[in-house]
């Protein structure tokens, strides 16, 4: 009987594990997730004890690494004791990576500095997501560690089977940069520095454009074929848009095969990044704030005929810096925005882990995308802000149903805030509700429903000062530190009183300057005596302000940072008051 030639096994992936020997349990814990794909023949794993002892590395590792798809780095110091790895083994995985589009995967396993980073040529590389190098592996609790080691194995396994790993190699994105900025240099003044990034369709390079600060990005391919005029479309609206969230679009090229889009850049960190940063979760003040604030930019969006999209706290980024206050910035248009809410086809499965934990319900359903969707992503991204981590991370499929359930009952899944927080919870869980009728109308509904419920300024003082003023002697005593180091002159005035009773009468002041705004002011007022005090001792109107300068900077040492703006507008009429009725007593 003739047999039938053996069917074509699907072309086998190869993954090469680049490690420290020091670092060995690191590689344990990923090598689990990789063992079903193994076992199944679609990926074939290498690293180095599959070599014979004795044989001649050098050449075994070119070939190996010559052959792999993808690399997978586990970064830590113990790599720079190995000079092979240094000088063999991942020069060739860059050259690999350059020439022949090796997808690097590199995560870091412990702190590494920049220096390090440089030494191994992984600066400026992102690291797998969801790691940082600010946050390695080491530094995570177990669960999230876990969690993040099986996230970047399936991102890993995702795109090997995906086929996108190795779709653009680095020589084919600079021919694509190149062309694009040769383009617009024909009609922008524009510098461009080197490419800062590039994502599945995109890459992205920092410039200067009119002596501005942009982001070039160019579409190396666009992923929109079918729906490009919807696209252009969609960008020659966001081009109008003023309002100050937004990264503002400064020009746009779309005709052409690699679209172009420049806009301003930012350097402040995603909202991601921020919490993984400082690994605790928003002030909820401050939440109520950057989501009022955001509303009314989404809102703004609306009124161009526009919808969001994915709002995922990795592509908003928190402005800390911006004046006058703190803001939550988006890109005019974000590529994975615009795939996410495509009119066509609403039952679209999420494209990636990442779409898949900020999907709202009626996405979930198969239900179209439309503005009460948006108003569902800003009560997401407030969420994980209050919580410090979103409320279910999809990163297997086992995960939607526990979105599913967070659909369902939401608030089951809200930490200690809410105790507090009644207003704001209510607000966000209306902004979280299952089924869309059920929301805000509008996300000027939800503007005006949190700038009721903002706590005034007195409120969040006075919780301040229970928290770390309130009997608390070491408060007392940096305060005078602070204060003598500001006003030599006062530690003479203040020589002969007992320690408590310095600090009994800077209590007794606190209570004045907090309570000034419910304070009856037909003169002789309460602070009438204290003030004519004040100017029998002839206190000027620059040791006032030191007064209040130490006061505010003993507080941000307190950890009270948040509060000290709230301090600020509430110390500074009592303040002003002393002020001048002492300089008028000094008349
Ligand atoms: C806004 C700022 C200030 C407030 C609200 C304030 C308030 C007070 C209060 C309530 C007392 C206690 C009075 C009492 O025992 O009945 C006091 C005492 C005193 N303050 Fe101030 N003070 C301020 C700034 C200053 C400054 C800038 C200095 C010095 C440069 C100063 C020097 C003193 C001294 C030496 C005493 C103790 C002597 C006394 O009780 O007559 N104070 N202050």
């Amino acid at each position: 009987m003739a047999t039938s030639p053996a069917p074509t096994a699907p072309p086998c992936q190869k993954l090469f594990i680049s490690y420290a020997r020091e670092d060995t349990d690191w590689l344990e814990k990923f090598l689990p997730y990789f063992k079903p794909a193994e076992r199944s023949g679609a990926l074939d794993i290498w690293w180095d004890r599959r070599i014979p002892s004795g044989a001649d590395w050098g050449p075994i590792l070119d070939k190996e690494i010559g052959d792999a798809t993808a690399a997978l780095v586990l970064v830590s110091v113990n790599l720079l004791n190995s000079n092979f790895i240094l000088e063999r083994e991942l020069p060739a995985i860059h050259e690999q990576r350059r020439t022949r589009n090796l997808q690097l995967y590199w995560i870091p396993v412990t702190v590494v500095g920049e220096e390090v980073l440089q030494t191994l040529g992984l600066f400026g590389i992102n690291a797998a997501t969801p790691c940082e190098p600010s946050k390695p592996l080491a530094d995570m609790e177990d669960r999230e560690r876990e969690l993040a080691i099986v996230a970047v194995c399936n991102q890993v396994l995702r795109d090997l089977k995906s086929g996108r790993v190795g779709r653009l190699s680095q020589e084919k994105r600079d021919d694509i940069l190149g062309g694009a900025l040769a383009r617009l240099r024909e009609k922008v003044e524009l510098a461009a520095d080197a490419p800062i990034a590039y994502g599945d369709f995109s890459i992205v390079s920092r410039g200067q454009m009119q002596g501005r600060d942009v982001a070039i990005k160019v579409l190396a391919e666009s992923p929109f074929r079918e729906h490009n005029s919807e696209f252009e479309e969609r960008v020659k609206k966001a081009l109008s848009l003023d309002d100050a969230c937004f990264l503002k679009l400064r020009h746009c090229e779309l005709g052409e095969e690699h679209q172009i889009l420049v806009s301003d850049y930012t350097d402040a960190p995603t909202l991601a990044q921020y919490l993984a940063r400082t690994g605790k979760p928003f002030p909820p003040s401050w939440v109520t704030r950057l989501i009022q604030r955001l509303a009314l930019a989404i809102q703004e969006y609306h009124r161009h005929g526009l919808r969001y999209g994915l709002l995922a706290s990795h592509n908003v980024f928190y402005d800390e810096h911006a004046s006058p206050e703190p803001i939550l910035r988006l890109q005019a248009i974000a590529i994975s925005s615009h795939l996410s809410q495509s009119d066509d086809t609403p039952g679209r499965f999420p494209r990636d882990a990442a779409e898949a934990t900020y999907l709202v319900p009626e996405q979930y359903e198969g239900k179209p995308y439309t503005e009460l969707s948006d108003q569902y992503g800003i009560g997401l991204i407030a969420l994980e802000m209050l919580e410090g981590r979103p409320p279910v991370t999809v990163t297997r499929l086992a995960d939607l149903e526990e979105k599913r359930r967070f659909y369902e009952d939401p608030e089951q899944f809200a930490g200690s805030w809410k105790r507090d927080q009644s207003r704001l919870r209510s607000v966000i869980f209306r902004m979280l509700q299952k089924d869309p009728s059920q929301r805000f109308t509008q996300l000027a509904d939800v503007h005006q429903a949190l700038a009721h419920l903002e706590p005034a300024d007195v409120v969040l003082a006075k919780k301040s000062y229970s928290r770390v003023c309130a009997g608390k002697t070491e408060f007392y005593a940096a305060f005078y530190q602070q204060f003598f180091a500001r006003c030599p002159e006062a530690v003479a005035m203040f020589g002969n009183l007992k320690m408590e009773d310095q600090y009994a009468k800077l209590d007794a002041a606190l209570h004045y300057l907090l309570n000034f705004a419910d304070m009856d002011m037909t003169e002789p007022t309460a602070l009438t005596h204290i003030a004519l005090r004040h100017a029998r001792l002839q206190i000027t109107g620059k040791q006032f302000n030191d007064f209040a300068e130490a006061l505010l900077e003993t507080l941000r040492h307190f950890g009270e940072a948040q509060a000290v703006e709230a301090w600020e507008r509430t110390i500074r009429p009592g303040v002003q008051y002393l002020k001048l009725r002492s300089a008028m007593a000094k008349k």
